[in-house]
């Protein structure tokens, strides 16, 4: 429960959630997490950034206390949302002068949230400083990384960048900073997968916004801190800016196995074709791990029955999933099996409006697939390793 020393006058004083396991009971944490708040310590001036989840509220309070704070003339409320927000009342109760400093969409969403009174705010504008005497914070509006009203604050004196929601990662760990970096590598992938990638043409522009800075260190609100800044920035750039590579992500339900033989008969046909294929049985997948591997991913092919004349329910929710995360795919298509007649395909490609793909000929047939079945699949496999030839 002690706080964590970054450097003289500064401290992680956030908490680790090791038992979290879904967050907004949608998300899964296989991981955990860590709600993580910093305090700084200025010559004239005391400045918490962030609060904790209200359910670990006394952790913070805790190690407040043990750092013997008396006054906390500001708390930089970098995000609204209520794993940091949650634990500002008490903060505010305890500290009647402190200020809470964020942007002017933070204040009015602040105000809705954790009902904090509207004179106990000063807004800052994008660029603005707040010196805390001899260190000085400045405010770098982020907006949709990944709400509209975020803000990051960076330590000019100390070049630290706290960072918010951006750049971090879901993972409870003892260690303050990112040393086992192919970990964090796979924790902060599936973040960015789940929270930010439908953001990624905001992040683009928030990533160039932060290069003009020069960083040390990049502090986020979840996951370990980079003291190799350059690490999570590049992993960002490749899963923002780099061309998807070639690979086909497979998700898919059978009833009676049509689809399965399908499915099965379709993988070893892209294998063939020298193209990478990620497999998932909707019925036992992590849909964190689907989400990561949508990163990435050239194509999507969906395979499913139908059912009720439409697509197999757990089908249509990874439609809707891959829809909504808006990733760089570039194609789909759609294989299954039908007992009696449907719509699937036409509800499926009616589903993907956000997704900025080219349809390659669905495979979807009536009953068991027989030879002209496989030879439509090796067709698809063909089609699809065409157009990802000049993918890495
Ligand atoms: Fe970690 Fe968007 O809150």
């Amino acid at each position: 429960m002690k706080p964590r020393k970054i450097k003289d006058g500064i401290y992680w004083v956030g908490a680790v959630d090791w038992d979290r396991r879904l967050f907004d009971d949608l998300i899964p944490l296989p991981d955990g997490t860590s709600y993580n708040a910093y305090l700084i310590q200025g010559s004239d001036k005391t400045a918490l950034i962030d609060t904790v989840e209200p359910e670990m509220s006394d952790i913070l309070l805790n190690r407040l206390k043990q750092l013997d704070v008396e006054r906390i003339d500001y708390v930089i409320a970098n995000h609204a949302e209520q794993d940091h927000s949650g634990t500002l009342p008490q903060i505010l109760a305890q500290h009647p002068q402190a200020q809470v400093v964020c942007t002017p969409k933070c204040k009015n969403m602040l105000v809705d949230l954790e009902l904090v009174p509207e004179d106990r705010f000063l807004t800052v504008d994008d660029g603005e400083t707040l010196s805390l005497g001899d260190r000085t914070l400045e405010f770098i509006h982020a907006p949709w990384v990944h709400w509209p009203e975020t803000m990051l604050t960076y330590l000019q004196e100390d070049k630290i960048l706290f960072s918010c929601d951006f750049l971090g990662s879901h993972l409870a760990s003892t260690e303050l900073y990112a040393k086992d970096e192919g970990l964090v590598y796979e924790a902060a992938k599936r973040y960015y997968a789940e929270i930010m990638m439908p953001f990624s043409k905001m992040i683009k522009k928030n990533l160039e916004k932060v290069q003009e800075h020069e960083i040390t260190l990049i502090a986020p609100s979840h996951g370990p801190i980079y003291d190799r800044p350059e690490f999570i920035m590049e992993a960002y750039h490749d899963w923002v800016f780099s061309e998807p590579k070639n690979i086909v992500v497979l998700p898919y339900i059978s009833m009676h196995g049509s689809t399965r033989v399908m499915v099965e008969h379709l993988v070893d046909a892209l294998i063939e074709n020298g193209v990478t294929v990620k497999l998932f049985n909707l019925s036992v997948t992590d849909i964190g791990e689907l989400a990561i591997s949508l990163v990435d991913a050239a194509t999507i092919v969906i395979g499913s029955p139908t059912v009720l004349g439409g697509a197999h329910p757990k089908v249509v929710y990874a439609a809707y999933l891959a829809n909504a995360l808006r990733p760089k795919t570039k194609f789909v298509s759609i294989v299954g099996s039908y007992g009696w007649g449907g719509i699937m395909v036409k509800q499926l490609a009616g589903m993907i409006p956000n997704l900025d793909v080219e349809i390659l000929d669905p495979v979807v047939i009536k009953g068991h697939p027989k030879a002209e079945d496989f030879k439509a699949l090796d067709k698809l496999a063909a089609a699809i390793a065409e157009k990802h030839k000049n993918l890495e």
